[in-house]
C-alpha cells in the first residue's frame, strides 16, 4: 500500500489501463549544453522509461508530458530530443508533436492506438504551467480542460516536480482518476521508509550548496527526532562553523553568507547551540594560492575544497554504527578528482555499514553507477529529485502528492 502522510495514494496496480488512453506526467527536465542543445544527462529519461514501458506492455495508449527548464533560461528547450532518446530506450517508435493543447496535439492524441507513445511539447511553453495556484484553479486551466477529456487516467510519475503546484502536476487529479507511476512510487516508498524504520541511529549527511533549503531540512529532522545525528559537509559545514562562531577567512565567509538569508542563518545559530547532534568537520582540504593542504576547521588557511582526513575518519566511524543513512549533496568540489576523496570515502563507509542508505541529488547518480557491484548492490535508493526531495525531508507538504491523495478520495481508485 502506498501512502503519503498516512493517506492512501493509488498506483498502477490499482487500475486496468488496457486499451485506455493514459496521460503520464514525467519529469525529464535535464541539463542541456547551451552551445549544442545536446542533453548532458539522460538519467531521468532512463528512469521514466520504466513506467512508460510498463504502460506500453499493458497496451495503454500513452501520452507523455513534462516540463524542461524555465522561461528565458538556456535549458528552456523543446522535448523533441527527449522523445528520440525515449524511443531508443524503449525500442519502439515514439511520436512527438510540436504542440500541447492545440489542434495538432489533439488530433495526434485522438489517433493514438493502444501500445503507442506520443510525447507532447514542453508544458512550460504554456503560461499556465509556470504559475503556482491551488489544484481547484488549475483543474479549470486550458491545459487541463483541453486534454482531460481524452483520457481515462492521469499518471503522475514526476516526484521531482511534486513540490510545484503547477497545472500539469495538480490540475488533472481533480478531473481524472489519478495514480502514482513507478518512479514516483519508488521515491515515495524509499522516503517513507527513512521515517518509518524503527532501527536507530538514523544519520543524515548533508552537504552541497543549497544552503537555505538544507537548513530547513536540518531543522525538521533534528526537531522531529527523525535524525539522531546530522553530519555536515561541503558549504553547509562552513555555514554551521560560522553559526558556531568559528572564524573563517573573510572571502570564504562572504561566499557562504552571500548564499543564505539572514533569517535562516539565525536559525542555524539557534539550531547549533540547541542540538549537539549537529556535527561539523574537524578539518578540511584547503586550496590557497594553488597550494593544497590540510587545515584544522578552527583555523582555516585557504578555501575549503573537501573534508579532511580526520573528519573522514570521525564521520566514517559514525556511519559504521548507523542503521539508516541519508546522504545529500557532495562533501567537496567533486568535479575535481583531487577533492572527491571525502565524498567517495563517506559513500563507501555508508554502504559498508549495511545501513539502509538513500542518496539524494544529481551528483550521486553518476557516482553510484561507478561503484563496484558489491557496493552498488547495497544502495537502498538513489533519488533523482532535487528541490522536491529537500521539501519532503524538510517536512513540507508536496502539492503533487496531496493532489494524488485527493484524487483517490474523489474517485475511490484504491480501496
Ligand atoms: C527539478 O529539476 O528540480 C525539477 O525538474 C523541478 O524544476 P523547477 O525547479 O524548475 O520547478
Amino acid at each position: 500500500m502506498l501512502t503519503y502522510m498516512g493517506r492512501r495514494i493509488a498506483t498502477l496496480d490499482d487500475v486496468d489501463v488496457t486499451s485506455r488512453k493514459v496521460l503520464v506526467r514525467v519529469d525529464i527536465n535535464s541539463p542541456v549544453n547551451p552551445q549544442t542543445g545536446e542533453l548532458l544527462d539522460i538519467s531521468r529519461i532512463v528512469e521514466h522509461s520504466i513506467t512508460i514501458r510498463e504502460l506500453v506492455e499493458r497496451k495503454a495508449a500513452v501520452v507523455v508530458v513534462s516540463h524542461q527548464g524555465r522561461p528565458l533560461d538556456q535549458d528552456f528547450v523543446s522535448l523533441s530530443s527527449h522523445a528520440k532518446i525515449l524511443s531508443n530506450l524503449l525500442g519502439v517508435n515514439v511520436n512527438f508533436v510540436d504542440d500541447i493543447i492545440g489542434p495538432e496535439a489533439r488530433r495526434a492524441i485522438e489517433k493514438l492506438e493502444p501500445g503507442e507513445v506520443l510525447v507532447l511539447e514542453n508544458t512550460r511553453f504554456l503560461a499556465e504551467d509556470n504559475v503556482e495556484a491551488p489544484p481547484e484553479v488549475h483543474s479549470r486551466s486550458y491545459l487541463v480542460s483541453k486534454l482531460a477529456p481524452f483520457f481515462s487516467y492521469f499518471v503522475n510519475d514526476a516526484f521531482a516536480t511534486c513540490h510545484r503546484s503547477q497545472a500539469s502536476i495538480v490540475g488533472f487529479p481533480l478531473r481524472l482518476p489519478s495514480v502514482a507511476g513507478r518512479v514516483l512510487e519508488k521515491e515515495l516508498r524509499a522516503l517513507n521508509r527513512i521515517v518509518e524504520l524503527e532501527e536507530r541511529p538514523k544519520v543524515f549527511v548533508l552537504g552541497g550548496a543549497k544552503l537555505d533549503d538544507t537548513i530547513k531540512v536540518i531543522k525538521h529532522v533534528v526537531e522531529s527526532g527523525i535524525a539522531d545525528e546530522v553530519l555536515t559537509t561541503g558549504l553547509v559545514a562552513v555555514l554551521f562553523l560560522l553559526a558556531k562562531g568559528v572564524k573563517v577567512p573573510k572571502d570564504v565567509e562572504a561566499k557562504v553568507l552571500g548564499k543564505v538569508s539572514k533569517e535562516l542563518f539565525n536559525e542555524a545559530r539557534e539550531l547549533v547551540s540547541k542540538f549537539k547532534s549537529i556535527k561539523v568537520p574537524i578539518d578540511f582540504i584547503v586550496e590557497d594560492k594553488g597550494a593544497i593542504s590540510v587545515s584544522h576547521a578552527s583555523a582555516l588557511r585557504g578555501t575549503p575544497k573537501d573534508i579532511g582526513p580526520s573528519t573522514v575518519e570521525y564521520y566514517s566511524h559514525k556511519l559504521s554504527k548507523s542503521k539508516v543513512i541519508v546522504m545529500r549533496g557532495p562533501a567537496g568540489v567533486i568535479e575535481d578528482p583531487r577533492f572527491r576523496v571525502g565524498t567517495d570515502s563517506l559513500v563507501k563507509a555508508a554502504l559498508e555499514s549495511g545501513a539502509y542508505t538513500v542518496f539524494g541529488g544529481g551528483h550521486f547518480i553518476a557516482m553510484v553507477s561507478q561503484l563496484p557491484e558489491n557496493l552498488r548492490s547495497r544502495v537502498g535508493h538513489v533519488s533523482t529529485a532535487g528541490g522536491a526531495l529537500l521539501y519532503f525531508l524538510a517536512g513540507e507538504r508536496l502539492p503533487g502528492l496531496e493532489a494524488l491523495v485527493k484524487s483517490n478520495e474523489i474517485f475511490k481508485i484504491a480501496t
